[in-house]
């Protein structure tokens, strides 16, 4: 579950972004293309092996169109609207009416669709990521970029408080082994905004159940 989030867990303003973190959005797309060797499921059908990202409505209408469906990602959007994409059919894109159900339909489309799908990605906003943080069946890790953002109290669109007991802060090389790849340590900054990778896991999935410092 990859989050970028101010201290008060702002995540958004107006319906967009609140900053532009150029090399977070190139994270943030490494994290999520990336299939590891050994999530490659064998197979002898010929179909990729790719990472789904499950997005509420309105996270997928911000997207820019140049970014939308997100490439080489199995593209979920949560709405009631059945009719969403009729007009704008989009390649390796859907639409589900709750997590859950995209959940089911990802089990369906590795089985017997275009595609397999190794990881499962849920990038927001408010409600997609509440169903999916307290879906007790599932290994849940917040993939959470921390920004010091200044203007902070202005954002209208908030990740849930995540239940400290249960949601513990990993090591940094813990990160590392979930993500894939050397990640940036520490403070990072991008025009004078500062920011910070991090990884919480589920204290009932976590590797060691150890805390970082
Ligand atoms: N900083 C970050 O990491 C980050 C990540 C994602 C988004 N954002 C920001 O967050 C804002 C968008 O998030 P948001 O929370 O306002 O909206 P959202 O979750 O992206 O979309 C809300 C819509 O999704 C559908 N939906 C969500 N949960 C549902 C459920 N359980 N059952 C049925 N439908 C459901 C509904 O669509 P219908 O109305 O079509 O039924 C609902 O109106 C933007 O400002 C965006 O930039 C930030």
């Amino acid at each position: 579950m990859p989050a970028v989030a101010a201290k008060n867990n702002g995540i958004g303003v107006g319906g967009s972004l609140p900053w532009r973190l150029p090399k977070e959005m190139a994270y943030f797309s490494r994290v999520t293309t990336t299939v590891a060797d050994d999530e490659k499921i064998p197979h002898d059908d010929g179909r990729p092996t790719v990472n789904a990202c499950i997005m509420g409505r309105r996270t997928w209408e911000e997207l820019p169109p140049r970014f939308r469906p997100l490439a080489g990602r199995y593209n979920i959007v949560i709405t009631r609207n059945r009719d969403l994409l009729d007009g704008a059919p989009a390649p390796l894109t859907t639409t589900q009416p709750s997590v859950a159900d995209a959940l089911a339909h990802i089990d369906e489309v590795s089985r017997t669709g275009d595609v397999r799908i190794a990881r499962v990605f849920i990038v927001g906003g408010t409600r997609v990521y509440d169903e999916a943080l307290h879906m007790s069946a599932h290994h849940v890790q917040v993939l959470m970029t921390r920004v010091e953002f200044a203007d902070a109290d202005k954002c209208d669109t908030f990740f849930p408080v995540l239940d400290a007991s249960e949601y513990i802060l990993q090591p940094h090389s813990r990160l590392e082994e979930v993500v894939g790849f050397e990640a940036p340590r520490g403070m990072q900054t991008e025009a004078g905004t500062g920011y910070q990778f991090l990884l919480y896991e589920r204290r009932s999935n976590a590797a060691d159940g150890t805390a970082a410092s």
